[in-house]
Parts: structure tokens; C-alpha cells; sequence
């Protein structure tokens, strides 16, 4: 989730909040062009010099980007409201797409670290669970059934991320495919979701999911639950999900995302060219500047996914607010 984003890459309070701005450290293109403009000046133009100056520049440049991505860490985020929208729905379509029981394909493009501790220093610096999960009592529910399970195992002070969710509420026959491309988070993720019917894959994820599909079961979710870092990241999603429904058509996908007060979701929304259910919430969050409520898109919505939406809408009160749209 890009609000409340934390960039760890040289910044002096990791744990403050810097939502809506982007840490990126790039390398200087005046430093990299240098000796190509000194050669030019000097009338010896070396241009195998200027394209190795180029070269430097981009990778430079891409490895910056990809750094800065990956320094997002969910744990400083995880059970806030958005959290809370997010995984009532999860658990709750779940639920739907398991009724019978033909076996189901869940994948996730962007996974976390599959379960965090809410009693850890990084979520006690935001204190963000406390607005979210915190700051109500469940009623029966999908989600009330995960968390109680995952406290179980793993004491009070447990959160389950999306993929512990999915683990914990799917049966031996359903498959997971979980994509996270940050290493420490990878290896947390690995460990927390052992298991013969899970595979964890420390891969790009649109690259990943995309090369997976369509997979054995055919019928399944894909959940795309970037942190929106860079603002590119909206057309992204929506270009990828029209990339995944040609070679996936039978998928459903839920997408999650932030909304904020300069109204980037709207790229994401306008770039797709397909029939969607749509269900924002609004909700009070004093850390996460910037955030004003979260959104979630459903394409290919199974039968019942209205139904499902309203009861999220009252499990997650009073955090939780309906968003007329
Ligand atoms: C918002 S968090 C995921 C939270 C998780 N879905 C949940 O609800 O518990 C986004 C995660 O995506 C990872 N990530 C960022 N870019 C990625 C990419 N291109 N492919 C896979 N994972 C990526 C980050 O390291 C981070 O752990």
C-alpha cells in the first residue's frame, strides 16, 4: 500500500510516515553524461563511451527504482482499515468460491510476508492496527474464523496477511501460488505458509502469475494487492489484468487500492475495459496521511459477490463506512 508507505533506503525515521511521497535515489544523469559531454567538447566524441554512460544510467536508474519498491514493508501496515476492507472481502469471496468441492486456484501477484505480529515494533510505531482491526469486535465471519485460528497457532498478538487467510480457509485440494519479490519478506513468507498445497515463488508477480496461468484448477482468484509506490503502478494493473483475463478468462480478481485525495485510482478505473463490481469504504485513519479509504474492483465477481461486499460493509463497522459513489 503506497499511503503510509515506509522507505527504509537512507531514511533517517523508518518508521515515519511519508504517505504520497516516493523515495526514489536515482543516480545523477549530469554525473553519467560527464565524460561523454568533456569528449564532445573536446572534439574526440567516443560514443561507445556515451552508450556505456547510458547503459550505467538506466540500470542505475531501474535499480534505484526497483529498490525503492522494494523497500515497502507491510508489517508497519498490517490490520489498519484498508487491511480490514481488504480481508473481510477476501475471506468472504473465499468462502463463495468454495462451495462445491471441485478444487480452486488461488494466486497473489504482491503476497507480504503472510502473517505479522501487531505486538512488534513496527506496528506499534504506527499504531495503525489500532484504527483497523483493533478498533472492533468481528462478528461471525470468514475473517473472524482466519484471525481465530491464526491466534491459535501463534498467540494474541497474531495477524493473518492475505495469503495466511487463503491457506487457512482453503481445503487440500484447492492450490496457492504466492508471488513476493522481497527477499526478507519472501523468506518470512516461505516460512509461514509451508504446506503440500502451496507454492511460494520469489518472482516478479505479474511476471509469475501471468506465466502460471491459466492454471489446474481452472476456476480460482487472483488477488493484486500492490503498495502503489510509483504511480505507474495504476495503468500497470489495469493493462495486466486484461493480460491475465485473455490467457485466464474463467478467473475471478479482486484488486485492491488506496484512495487518495489526489484520485490516482481513477487511472487504474478508466484503464479498464472490462465489467466490474466496485466497493470503496471510507474510514478514519490518523497515521496514514493521504488515505482517505480503500477501493476494491471484482472481475469475473461469482454469483453472490453483492451479497458478500454488503456483509463486509457491516462486519467492518464502525471502522468501516459506506462511500456512495
Ligand atoms: C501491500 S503488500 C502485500 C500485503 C498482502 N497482500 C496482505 O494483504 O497481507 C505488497 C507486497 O508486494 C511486494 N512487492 C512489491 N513489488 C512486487 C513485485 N513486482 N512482485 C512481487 N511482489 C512485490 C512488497 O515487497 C510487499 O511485500
Amino acid at each position: 500500500m503506497f499511503p503510509g508507505g515506509h522507505y527504509h533506503l537512507g531514511n533517517p525515521d523508518p518508521g515515519r510516515i511519508q504517505s504520497n511521497r516516493i523515495r526514489v535515489f536515482t543516480t545523477q544523469p549530469e554525473a553519467a553524461f560527464a565524460p561523454a559531454i568533456a569528449f564532445g567538447l573536446c572534439g574526440e566524441f567516443n560514443w561507445s563511451g556515451f552508450a556505456l554512460d547510458l547503459f550505467g544510467l538506466v540500470i542505475g536508474r531501474s535499480k534505484a527504482l526497483s529498490s525503492a519498491m522494494l523497500s515497502y514493508q507491510h508489517a508497519y501496515h498490517a490490520g489498519n482499515p484498508a487491511d480490514l476492507h481488504k480481508h473481510l472481502a477476501l475471506a468472504e469471496l473465499l468462502g463463495l468460491l468454495i462451495r462445491k468441492p471441485r478444487g480452486i486456484s488461488y494466486m497473489e501477484t504482491h503476497a507480504g510476508r503472510g502473517r505479522y505480529d501487531l505486538g512488534a515494533a513496527e506496528s506499534r510505531k504506527t499504531g495503525e492496527a489500532n484504527e483497523g482491526i483493533n478498533a472492533l469486535a468481528l462478528p461471525d465471519c470468514p475473517l473472524r474464523s482466519a484471525i481465530g485460528k491464526t491466534r491459535a497457532r501463534f498467540g494474541d498478538a497474531a495477524y493473518p496477511g492475505s495469503p495466511l487467510i487463503a491457506q487457512t480457509l482453503l481445503r487440500e485440494q484447492d492450490r496457492l501460488h504466492l508471488m513476493e519479490l522481497h527477499p526478507a519478506e519472501f523468506g518470512a513468507l516461505r516460512k509461514a505458509l509451508r504446506s503440500e498445497n502451496t507454492a511460494v515463488h520469489h518472482r516478479d508477480g505479474y511476471e509469475g502469475v501471468l506465466s502460471l496461468s491459466p492454471p489446474r484448477p481452472r476456476k480460482g482468484l487472483v488477488l493484486i494487492d500492490p503498495s502503489y509506490e510509483v504511480k505507474t503502478e495504476y495503468a500497470k494493473v489495469a493493462d495486466f489484468t486484461h493480460r491475465l483475463m485473455r490467457k485466464w478468462p474463467e478467473a475471478t480478481v479482486m484488486i485492491w487500492y488506496p484512495l487518495l485525495r489526489a484520485g490516482q485510482h481513477e487511472e487504474l478505473l478508466a484503464g479498464l475495459k472490462l465489467k466490474y463490481i466496485r466497493h470503496e469504504v471510507s474510514f478514519d485513519l490518523l497515521g496514514g496521511e493521504g488515505m482517505q479509504g480503500s477501493g476494491l474492483v471484482l472481475v469475473n465477481a461469482p454469483y453472490g459477490s453483492d451479497a458478500i461486499l454488503e456483509r463486509v460493509l457491516s462486519s467492518g463497522q464502525p471502522v468501516l463506512r459506506h462511500l456512495p459513489r
